[in-house]
């Protein structure tokens, strides 16, 4: 109770947070409005990547596209992207601007799922998994993503850390946001899902994560449901 009072302080201060614990800490982000300013921006801890794969998990009612994870270079505003498009059933994965859309995709209403994606500059290879699901491997791009990051949630950046449309902010839930420089093997992301033991994200880890709170977003204790 006392950390979370102090994070509310500091919070308030709109600084930097760092939750810091060696343990899951049970802690979730609540995007309670719709807006085009209120947002999370993540410190990622390393630059230049030749692969990735992103974790996370959500809790939403929109109907409407929206963001899950917006990561942008000055050269490329969705540099790695997972984008809810406006069909029930199509994500889309954009690595370096280019557009991938992965159809009969399981996105629920109002249920905790998980969300990851991987992309290999080796292969070129992109693929989405939606609640431990995999999706069709498609080539994206062979070319490295260099420049300095900024990583936004709740908002979808049309520009580098910028030009917010409401219309596809997130509002909902959002916790255990992972990222790691290489392609997760498909066994850890199963044991993500499934909240068993896997390698915490190395460029992103949910349980020691700095970040920094923008307008109207509040951290609460996660709901085990
Ligand atoms: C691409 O990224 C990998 C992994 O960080 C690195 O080893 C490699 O040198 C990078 N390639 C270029 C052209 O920057």
């Amino acid at each position: 109770l006392r950390s979370a009072l102090l994070l509310v302080q500091i919070l308030e201060c709109d600084d930097v947070i760092l939750l810091d614990g060696g343990q899951d800490l049970g802690k979730m982000l609540v995007f309670p409005q719709e807006t085009n300013t209120a947002h999370v921006r993540l410190t990622p801890s390393r630059q230049n990547l030749g692969a990735v794969t992103v974790c996370m998990r959500y809790f939403s009612d929109l109907t409407r596209p929206f963001t899950f994870f917006g990561l942008a270079t000055p050269s490329y505003n969705n540099d790695f992207h997972i984008f809810k498009m406006p069909a029930r059933d199509e994500i889309n994965v954009d690595v370096r601007n280019i557009v991938l859309n992965f159809k009969g995709q399981d996105y629920q209403l109002n249920r905790w799922q998980s969300v990851c994606g991987t992309w290999d500059a080796a292969s070129g290879l992109v693929q989405l998994w939606v609640d431990g699901k995999p999706s069709s491997m498609k080539f994206s791009t062979e070319s490295n993503i260099s420049g300095p990051m900024i990583i936004v949630l709740g908002q979808d950046q049309d520009s580098y850390g910028g030009s917010f449309d409401s219309g596809r902010s997130f509002v909902g839930m959002i916790s255990d946001v992972h990222m790691w420089d290489y392609v997760l093997p498909p066994h850890h992301i199963n044991n993500y899902r499934r909240k068993f033991t896997f390698p915490p994200g190395n460029v992103l880890n949910w349980n020691l994560i700095e970040f920094q709170i923008v307008g109207k977003v509040l951290i609460q204790e996660e709901q085990h449901l």
